[in-house]
């Protein structure tokens, strides 16, 4: 059994990490992929049309925007500890730097994505008491939205409700989009999921459910071959000092995959990554 410090700490550079295996059939992402050509004309340009760099700077650009949207969103949800906390947070940093402080989060950073990628399917490792989900519904209301969680008792402290608490969230925010909950460890769910549901691909996919490093990487390496070329990955925590290792399975798995356009934020806070698939 390996230690805490082990699981959460700092990754080895000889770790081994998972590797996902692509299929050659992946579905494309009509908003962000460009139209498909005739039959007979070349395809001279790759299919996706925008990156993740020109979107994590517009999101920091209007940071000022998507930090009032997540204040709406924060005072709309039942609150908690953590909540409560983040609203102090982004009210003192909005005080001081205003639109200079440049701030990025989930919550941002799903708001930015889902305005722009207008994805129509939403697959999230990691539920908890439904911030990010809702996020993604407050702009994509009719959003098809898998949701994988095994409901750890008293995560961070704070009271983790499930299922039916996610349903009654995801009402306030107008949803009417499909919704499928699996719950249990997302290491056995993912894998029955997919093999279940072959064809099932996801424009936008969040990776914030198991936070040790290996746990971690095999939740990436399992969804990202069912992410939808020009779909989107979100990785949570890329700079929160409690689960070191996951900038390096980040940097590893995907920032520095060909297959992806990476973007990072790790100034402060816990920090964010997404990234683009490209094929
Ligand atoms: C950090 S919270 C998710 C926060 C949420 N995305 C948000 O932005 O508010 C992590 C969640 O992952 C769940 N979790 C942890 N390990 C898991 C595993 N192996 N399988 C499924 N869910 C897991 C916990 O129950 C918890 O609800």
């Amino acid at each position: 059994m390996s230690t805490k410090a082990e699981r959460f700490g700092p990754l080895p550079s000889t770790a081994v990490l998972p590797e996902p295996v692509y299929t050659t059939n992946a579905r494309r992402s009509s908003f962000v992929c460009s139209p498909p050509v005739k039959q007979g004309d070349t395809e001279w340009y790759p299919p996706v049309m925008i990156g993740a760099a020109a979107i994590g700077g517009a999101i920091a650009r209007d940071c000022e925007v998507y930090i009032h949207r997540a204040l709406d969103i924060m005072s709309r949800l039942e609150p908690d500890a953590y909540l409560q906390y983040l609203n102090g947070y982004y009210r003192e940093g909005l005080r001081r730097f205003g639109r200079d402080w440049g701030y990025a989060d989930i919550v941002t950073a799903v708001l930015g994505l889902s305005e722009r990628l207008k994805p129509e399917s939403y697959l999230e490792i990691g539920v908890r008491r439904g911030r990010s989900v809702c996020s993604v519904a407050s702009i994509r209301p009719d959003i098809d939205i898998a949701m994988f969680d095994m409901w750890v008792t008293n995560y961070a402290g704070m009271d983790n409700p499930g299922e039916t608490h996610v349903r009654a969230e995801l009402d306030k925010f107008g949803h009417k989009g499909k919704r499928e909950f699996i719950n249990g460890n997302s290491h056995v769910t993912l894998k029955k999921y997919f093999a279940d549901n072959p064809n099932a691909y996801f424009d936008m996919i969040t990776v914030d459910g198991d936070h040790s490093n290996l746990g971690a990487a095999e939740d990436i390496a399992d969804v990202l071959p069912r992410l939808s070329i020009g779909g989107c990955v979100v990785f949570d925590d890329t700079c929160n000092p409690n689960v070191a290792g996951l900038s390096e399975v980040w940097r590893r798995m995907v920032g520095d995959n060909p297959r992806f356009a990476a973007y990072t934020y790790s100034d402060v806070g816990y920090g964010i990554g997404f990234a683009i698939r490209k094929y």
